[in-house]
């Protein structure tokens, strides 16, 4: 096992018990995610955590695949959803890179609270863009530590040495743009919530043609 994995393993419980920071900017972040799908909709969410944006997702559409790199995440993912009716649903242990094969497959991708945790980010968004089908759409919540965190760049290494912190990169909204324009995607919307000053929603769409 990878010592991502083995990271978020051993903080999977602490993980599903805490409360969602700001619940009114989760709340809005669903719904404008929620304005792109529809019954037909073919998600991917990967990095889906403890899988409670997918349980909420996945009732929207056609079929809904999340996976995560932790096999504990992925343990109180199916016990959640073993508790519901949904049957369009599947959560597997697994990373994009798993994935890539499946090229103009999906309508919908998810990437939330990750590609800050990614030192190929740039490649991951790369990869997302393949994936999506023309029109699709790739929606990501992404840590841009660079514009207000920037001290944190020589705390982290410090917390990720003593396992207490995962790798952290940082770049800044702007420079999360750039890679998404780089790889071919349209910004569609992007919000940073007013309580936060890195978490960085963004709505992106990969060009009919
Ligand atoms: C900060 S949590 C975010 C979880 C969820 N997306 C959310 O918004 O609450 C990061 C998650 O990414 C997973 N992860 C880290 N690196 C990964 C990788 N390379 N591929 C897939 N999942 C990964 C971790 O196991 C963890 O569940």
């Amino acid at each position: 096992m990878t010592q991502t994995a083995l990271f978020w393993d051993k903080i999977s419980k602490k993980y599903a018990a805490k409360p969602v920071a700001d619940e009114e900017a989760y709340q809005k972040k669903l719904a404008m995610t929620q304005a792109y799908l529809t019954h037909e909709s073919k998600v991917l969410e990967f990095a889906c955590g403890t899988g409670s944006t997918a349980l909420v997702h996945a009732p929207l559409v056609s079929s809904y695949t999340a996976i995560d790199i932790s096999p504990k995440m992925v343990e109180i993912c199916k016990n959640k959803l073993s508790d519901t009716e949904i049957h369009n649903l599947e959560f597997k242990v697994a990373t994009l890179d798993d994935y890539r094969q499946f090229e103009n497959e999906y309508d919908v991708i998810l990437g939330l609270s990750i590609l800050h945790l990614l030192s190929n980010y740039k490649e991951v968004i790369a990869q997302t863009f393949k994936m999506l089908k023309p029109g699709g759409i790739f929606v990501s919540n992404t840590g841009c530590l660079s514009d207000h965190m920037a001290y944190m760049r020589f705390i982290l290494p410090l917390m990720k040495l003593l396992g207490l912190a995962p790798h952290v990169e940082f770049f800044s909204r702007k420079e999360l743009e750039q890679s998404m324009l780089s790889s071919g995607f349209i910004i569609e919307k992007a919000w940073l919530p007013p309580k936060s000053k890195t978490s960085y929603f963004v709505i992106a769409r990969k060009p009919e043609s």
